[in-house]
């Protein structure tokens, strides 16, 4: 079975065409290299196109039985100031991937939708019954494409997973792939990076929330727990269905309790700042990752000590793994 892995040259996708080759998948890789690194794609076959390409698309799925779609823009700060790039990639453009998946045979289809869906929710831990109402247009695009999907799919016989991730952190136990964003925004490798004195100190985003110790609460969770989630979602697409569900552990860590963490796996301490609020952080966002487990007989099994001492190893190589553009 071939799997057509768009955005696999990025940070989830890249671990995804990874666990797909180790379970026996023939992965082929679309990218269009715009925030992804043809270093994170090395050793797979590697399309270098636009999901707009609906040309080269097409010749793609034509050799693929299913596609996973992470090719998308995922700052929330940089898509309150430039609404228009995240409309325009992760909705126009999207959508045209989707024409393009419905012109050819292909009728499975896993989406990276998001947590981000849910805006501020009414409960945590979130269920998937939880009101979607994104509060930032990041979340807006990702709702617009999980509404299109679930018209395509009655429309068009189309079978869809949406996978609602929580936060998406660590590497592969290999180190040979991991997480880059320039730039970084995220608070694990910044942490690391920290250590590493690339940065003077970590700001936390405020320290006076209604929390335990005042600081954010999210859940963290392993790139390849979600790997894994994407494999068996393709099997549950096998069996005939579609659905949304979270990607979570279920529990959640504050920011101080994950800098503690990695004090203690990595040994050495973090110079820290307090700083204001970040616009738009919800004080805790926790998944109820039951429906997944349930219905993939999957669970998120690496902890917060797993995913900091990948990344960590990670972090050490990835100046020199990927070359600077
Ligand atoms: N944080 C800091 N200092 C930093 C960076 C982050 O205190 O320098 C805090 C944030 O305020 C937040 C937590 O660390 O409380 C995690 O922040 P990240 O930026 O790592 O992740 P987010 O929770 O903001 O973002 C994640 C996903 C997005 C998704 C969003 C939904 O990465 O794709 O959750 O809210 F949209």
């Amino acid at each position: 079975m071939s799997i057509l892995v768009v955005g696999g040259a990025g940070y989830i996708g890249s671990h995804a065409a990874h666990i797909l080759r180790r379970r026996g998948y023939d992965v082929i890789i679309y990218d269009n290299l715009s925030t992804g690194y043809k270093e994170l794609a090395e050793g797979f076959e590697l399309i270098v196109g636009d999901i707009a390409d609906a040309s080269k698309l097409g010749a793609a799925l034509a050799r693929s039985d299913a596609v996973m779609h992470f090719a998308a823009h995922a700052y929330v700060g940089e898509s309150v100031e430039n609404p228009r790039k995240y409309f325009k990639n992760n909705v126009t453009s999207a959508l045209a991937l989707l024409d393009a998946v419905v012109e050819s045979r292909v009728r499975k289809f896993i989406f990276s939708s998001t947590c981000a869906v849910y805006g501020n929710p009414v409960k945590v831990p979130i269920t998937e019954s939880n009101p979607r109402q994104p509060v930032n247009p990041y979340g807006a695009t990702k709702l617009a494409f999980e509404n299109a999907l679930e018209a395509y799919s009655q429309a068009y016989a189309l079978r869809y997973v949406s996978f609602r991730y929580f936060n998406a952190a660590g590497a592969d136990d290999s180190a040979t792939i991991g997480e880059h964003h320039e730039p970084e925004t995220h608070l694990i490798p910044l942490i690391l990076q920290t250590i590493q004195g690339r940065r003077s100190a970590l700001e936390i985003f405020g320290d006076d929330y209604p929390t335990a110790d005042g600081t954010c609460i999210r859940d963290y969770i392993h790139v390849n727990d979600l790997a894994e989630a994407h494999v068996l979602g393709l099997e549950y697409l096998s069996r005939g269905h579609s659905i949304a569900m979270n990607l979570g552990t279920g529990r959640g860590y504050s920011v101080r309790e994950v800098i503690s963490a990695v004090e203690k796996v990595t040994g050495q301490s973090v110079p820290i700042r307090i700083g204001p609020r970040r616009p738009g952080d919800p004080p805790e966002l926790v998944a109820e990752p039951a429906r997944a487990e349930e219905l993939l007989r999957w669970k998120a099994r690496r902890s917060l000590e797993e995913i900091i001492s990948t990344a960590w190893s990670w972090q050490q190589k990835s100046q020199t793994a990927i070359r600077e553009v």
